[in-house]
């Protein structure tokens, strides 16, 4: 192990500062940049090397006191000593930084980020580890756990039912997710606030008197069922049986809820679309020519984003627009770089879901380009 002095000359995507010695990166957890670190290198790699903090010798004017005594142990939060304003602007740059690095794209529209109105107490819900006796998230870059009593990012509702958890004479080794009211067993945004403001963001992106939606990655159908009244006909996809069946719930005439795989569903749809039926296993829905010309299409990919499949599937499709939300900028941005030979990006809306940790929201917009008729 080797102790170096660094100057931090920015914080990559995943919340570490990236310093160099003699050309090569080295990754320093909490850290900023434009301090001047000592660090220790504890893992070395031809291309880039990962330290530890040991201390700040020239602090950052955005450092601040984190407010969770679990910080810098944790593996959860990574950017408690950033003021928020701060957390913003570095992830603005690290969503343009990883469209332009790995996307290509020079230029792209991106708007100003959307904040969150809490900076702590959002978490609607938890995963929290329970082994031998201790209850608790995993370590930074481990599989050990550390015994949490108080999560400061999740809501009170969330705490509570973390101290009634904990509160057990016996707490079986497992997994344990938390939440603040409903009983929903299905995905569902993490931050209410900012889910509206995604949901809302969406809404306003799809001008209204349009044919066809198809909510690829749909949940329970959160965009979809925001969007209804902009649409002839509503289609989710999602291979959830539990958060599918949430959706039909309440569904009107228009909705139809498939439980199946994108990359199945998309595809078949693409190679239907142009015999005039949107053909759905197991079901066939009758729409017309005209809103046929008028297909929007959301995708909401876990984090590993779209297949290749599913990508050669959204080309084939071509929807008029494309709504892309991700939770994974490098995904985003390598699906992009494919998508824009037959979409024009219209712009890029970074969302910060998730205070005080490294995760980033995307929503980006995009239309098909005008080909001339054949
Ligand atoms: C990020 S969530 C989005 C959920 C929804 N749009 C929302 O806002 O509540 C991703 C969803 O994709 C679903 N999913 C992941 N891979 C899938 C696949 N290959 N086919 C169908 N659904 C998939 C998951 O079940 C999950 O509901």
């Amino acid at each position: 192990m080797r102790l170096v002095d660094l100057r931090i000359e920015d914080v990559a995507f995943g919340g570490k500062g990236v310093a160099r010695e003699q050309g090569k990166a080295v990754f320093v957890p909490y850290s900023i940049e434009g301090e001047i670190v000592s660090a220790e290198i504890m893992r070395e790699k031809k291309q880039f090397a990962e330290a530890d903090l040991i201390e700040v010798k020239q602090l950052s004017p955005d450092r601040v006191e984190p407010e969770c005594p679990y910080f810098g142990r944790c593996g959860g939060c990574a950017y408690q000593h950033i003021n928020y304003e701060h957390q913003l602007a570095i992830k603005w740059r690290q969503v343009r930084d990883a469209l332009q690095r790995i996307g290509k794209l020079k230029d792209a529209p991106i708007r100003p980020i959307i904040p969150s109105p809490k900076q702590y107490a959002y978490r609607n819900r938890i995963t929290v580890h329970a082994q031998d006796g201790v209850t608790g998230f995993f370590r930074r870059d481990s599989h050990r756990l550390i015994d949490i009593e108080r999560c400061s990012i999740s809501s009170d509702e969330v705490n509570r039912a973390l101290a009634e958890l904990r509160a057990q004479p016996y707490v079986s080794d497992g997994h344990y997710t938390l939440r603040a009211g409903s009983e929903v067993r299905v995905f569902a945004q993490t931050n209410d606030e900012v889910a509206n403001a995604l949901r809302d963001l969406v809404v306003d992106l799809v001008p209204s008197n349009q044919g066809v939606l198809i909510d690829a990655y749909c949940g329970a159908g959160f965009f979809a069922k925001a969007l209804l009244d902009k649409f002839e006909r509503v289609i989710g996809i999602d291979w959830d049986k539990f958060a599918i069946d949430a959706a039909r719930e309440n569904a009107t005439a228009k909705e139809t809820y498939i439980a199946g795989d994108v990359e199945t569903e998309l595809g078949r749809a693409a190679q239907q679309t142009r015999k005039g039926d949107l053909q759905f296993a197991p079901a066939v829905i009758p729409t017309s020519r005209d809103s046929l010309k008028s297909v929007t299409l959301i995708v909401d990919p876990p984090a590993t984003g779209l297949s290749e499949n599913v990508r050669k599937a959204v080309i084939d499709l071509a929807p008029e627009i494309l709504i892309y939300v991700s939770c994974n900028p490098p995904t985003l941005a390598r699906d992009l770089r494919e998508l824009q030979e037959k979409f024009t990006i219209d712009s890029v809306t970074p969302l910060d879901m998730f205070p005080q940790t490294a995760e980033i929201e995307v929503a980006v917009q995009l239309s098909q380009r005008s080909t001339p008729e054949s």
